[in-house]
Parts: C-alpha cells; sequence; structure tokens
C-alpha cells in the first residue's frame, strides 16, 4: 500500500491494483467510476457505458467482479412482463451470479478480507459491471480448482438445485427421482446431487444428451422429443423436479407415488391436483445461501461435481448473450427463438460473461 504524501498523516492512499484508482481516504472508497451493462427501460436493448462506483454500507462487501453469468430471470425481469412479482429499478444493471475477488469491506465483516476470491448468487441483479456491493450471507469462498469464469457459472443453478432436491423435495438415499430439463443448467446440478446423495437418477431430455446424463449419474435419460415419460416410465418415483413447465408439470401428477414431491422452479403446482394425487406441490424460489454455497463448493474442489460453461463472451457482447439464451426461453424480451429442441445451440452449460 502506497501513502499519499500530501494526506499522509489522513491516512490516504493509492489502491494500485485498481485500473481507475483514486486516491481514497482509508476506509471509505471514492471511485472514478467503472464500466457495465445496463437495461434503461423493459424491453430497451442493452447498454455498456460508465455507471458510478457503488459503494458498500457496514454489512457489506465490495466485489471487484471477475465473471458473471446469464440466466432466465435477466431476460424475464428485462422483459417486464413479470414486473408485479420480479420489479426491478430502472435503469438497471442484470446479473444474479458472479466470482470475483473482495475489494472492500464493510465495518461489521469478520467472514472475509480483500484479496479473498468469491463467488455468490444475489436475488437483486448487479453483476453485469465491474464492481458490486453485496451482503456477506451469501457469498462463498470460490473453489480453488475452478477458473473464475467456472466458479461464475456456479451459484444460481447448483444453489437452485440443492434447495430443490433437498429442502423441497426431501430427498433421500434410496429413492427415485425424475428430473425434467435434466441437461440444462440447473438440471445437470440436479442430476449430480441429487446421484451423490444416492438416489435413482431418472431425467427428461433430448436424446442427444443421454451420454453426457450418464457420464454425470443419469441411470435413465427419456428423450422428450420421441417419448412421452409416463408412458415409457414402469414404476412411479418419490420426488419430481420440474424445469420445464407447462404440459410436463400437469403429467408429472401421474407418476409420483402418494405422499412423493412435485417440486416446480418454473410455475406455481396446482394444489387441487397435488391433493387429488395425494402428493405435495410446491414451487420454488432460490434463496442464495452462503452455507448453502460452501457445502456446494466443498463437492466442486473434491471433484464430485462439475460446472459446465457453455460460451464465454466479453461483458460488452451481452446482448449477443442475451440472444443465444433466449433460444430456450420463447416469447420473452422480444427476442426471436426456436424455442425449446431447436437446433444450434449447446442444450447444456451456463453463459459466461467475461468482465475483467
Ligand atoms: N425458481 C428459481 O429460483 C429458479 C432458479 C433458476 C432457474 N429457474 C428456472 O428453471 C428453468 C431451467 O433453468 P436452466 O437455467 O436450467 O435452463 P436451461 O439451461 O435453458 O435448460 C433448460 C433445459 O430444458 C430442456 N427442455 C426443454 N423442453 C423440455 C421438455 N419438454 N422436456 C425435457 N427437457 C426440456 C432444454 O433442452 P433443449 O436444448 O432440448 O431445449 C434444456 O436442456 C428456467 O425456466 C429458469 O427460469 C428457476
Amino acid at each position: 500500500m502506497r501513502f499519499c504524501r500530501a494526506h499522509r498523516g489522513r491516512r490516504w492512499w493509492l489502491a494500485q491494483s485498481s485500473r481507475d484508482c483514486v486516491w481514497r481516504p482509508l476506509g471509505r472508497f471514492v471511485r472514478a467510476g467503472m464500466k457495465a451493462v445496463r437495461l434503461l427501460e423493459y424491453g430497451g436493448q442493452l447498454v455498456f457505458n460508465d455507471v458510478p462506483t457503488p459503494t458498500i454500507a457496514r454489512d457489506e462487501i465490495l466485489v471487484k467482479i471477475k465473471s458473471t453469468a446469464v440466466n432466465h430471470l435477466d431476460l424475464v425481469k428485462a422483459s417486464g412482463t413479470a414486473r408485479q412479482i420480479l420489479p426491478i429499478d430502472l435503469p438497471w444493471i442484470p446479473g444474479h451470479e458472479f466470482s470475483g475477488v473482495v475489494e472492500q469491506i464493510g465495518s461489521d465483516i469478520a467472514a472475509c478480507a480483500p484479496g479473498d476470491a468469491v463467488f455468490a448468487a444475489n436475488e437483486t441483479g448487479g453483476a453485469y459491471g465491474e464492481y458490486l456491493a453485496v451482503k456477506a450471507a451469501a457469498i462463498g469462498r470460490k473453489p480453488s480448482n475452478l477458473s473464475f469464469e467456472e466458479a461464475a457459472s456456479v451459484p444460481v443453478a447448483s444453489q437452485t438445485a440443492w434447495q430443490g432436491l433437498f429442502t423441497h423435495g426431501h430427498l433421500e438415499k434410496g429413492q427415485t427421482i425424475l428430473i425434467h430439463g435434466g441437461a440444462g443448467a440447473v438440471g445437470a446440478y440436479a442430476v449430480q446431487l441429487a446421484w451423490h446423495a444416492g438416489a435413482t437418477v431418472i431425467a427428461t431430455a433430448r436424446g442427444d444428451d443421454e451420454a453426457y446424463l450418464n457420464s454425470i449419474g443419469a441411470s435413465r435419460v427419456i428423450d422428450y422429443r420421441e417419448a412421452q415419460f409416463e408412458k415409457v416410465l414402469r414404476e412411479k418415483v418419490d420426488v419430481v423436479f420440474d424445469l420445464v413447465g407447462g404440459d410436463t408439470q400437469k403429467r408429472s401428477f401421474l407418476v409420483l407415488k402418494e405422499g412423493g414431491h412435485l417440486v416446480s422452479a418454473v410455475q406455481p403446482v396446482s394444489q387441487k391436483e397435488a391433493a387429488m394425487h395425494h402428493v405435495s406441490g410446491v414451487m420454488m424460489r432460490l434463496t442464495p445461501s452462503g452455507d448453502v454455497l460452501g457445502g456446494i463448493g466443498r463437492l466442486l474442489e473434491e471433484g464430485t461435481i462439475r460446472p459446465d460453461v457453455a460460451t464465454v463472451y466479453a461483458l460488452r457482447d451481452a446482448a449477443q448473450a442475451w440472444k443465444d439464451i433466449a433460444e430456450n426461453l420463447p416469447r420473452v424480451h422480444g427476442l426471436s427463438s426456436g424455442g425449446p429442441g431447436s437446433a444450434g445451440r449447446k442444450s447444456h452449460g451456463k453463459i459466461v460473461l467475461r468482465v475483467a
């Protein structure tokens, strides 16, 4: 740390690690600004330009973002179609997960220190920028064997899978689970975590993904374009994890054992149908947790589960990344889409944006 001659008595220093560094008083950052991708209006284009750097509260951490990842949630929020339940403050910086390095900590923070490599999911977005202020409770230590790009792809999908399986689905060793959309970002973690927990894993996916899904723990893959899962399944299952919705969710009641659990990450579950079939039905929403992420980080570090990055773009190319992911998300954000099953996109792995 180099102290400013003019202000030596008042403890000013120059942060040399920072590209846009300025002289700053210790403990109170004053930064010139940062690059970020923002949405100015619902349904509008993404713009890449300079914005003020966030400041932190006593219980927050300022993270210098290395990478972030693209989620359907970014596009859904940006479209405005769900603004009643998923409101955003415009202009809005998207990005619900990231990896990076702790730049500064609030005065109440003891769990981490400047220089620590971290990763996390956050509920409000903001990671499509060079710096992000976040609460400490959701932060995990970046697994040492993952690159920053791989680490940024982990928090949303893996924690959604964990909470879907164990918090809401009450999955136990020896049970059987059916995972719809098993080759997607969330589905792949669900397959790996369920297999690791000692469950028998059946997944629906496109046939091309069968070998991939077998390699991460699925004992059976049903090609959703060729067969109706409820017609080909010989035995009923204890848990269905629904990452597809619509008719797929409706038909899932037919394959659940009495007392089983239908957990959907995509749409509400009919309580009337659930009662009729004597099962529980819940739509889950990810609650980012440093504890859950810590457990996932350990599994990644020991090689029990692995991340999957499909494509890496530079942050300034976020709009192109959104076009790619929109292929699996029809009618959102005014982007044209081939819809599920469309050719052209690798059907598994996350799209990552390199920030620094
Ligand atoms: N509630 C929450 O907190 C939460 C958190 C994270 C994600 N989500 C939601 O969960 C869903 C999955 O997210 P993701 O990131 O995993 O998406 P993703 O990576 O796009 O994966 C979706 C997968 O579903 C497959 N698929 C499409 N139609 C199918 C069908 N009829 N049967 C079986 N598989 C089918 C797709 O395969 P093809 O390539 O063949 O189309 C793709 O592999 C999204 O709707 C997302 O918004 C919710």
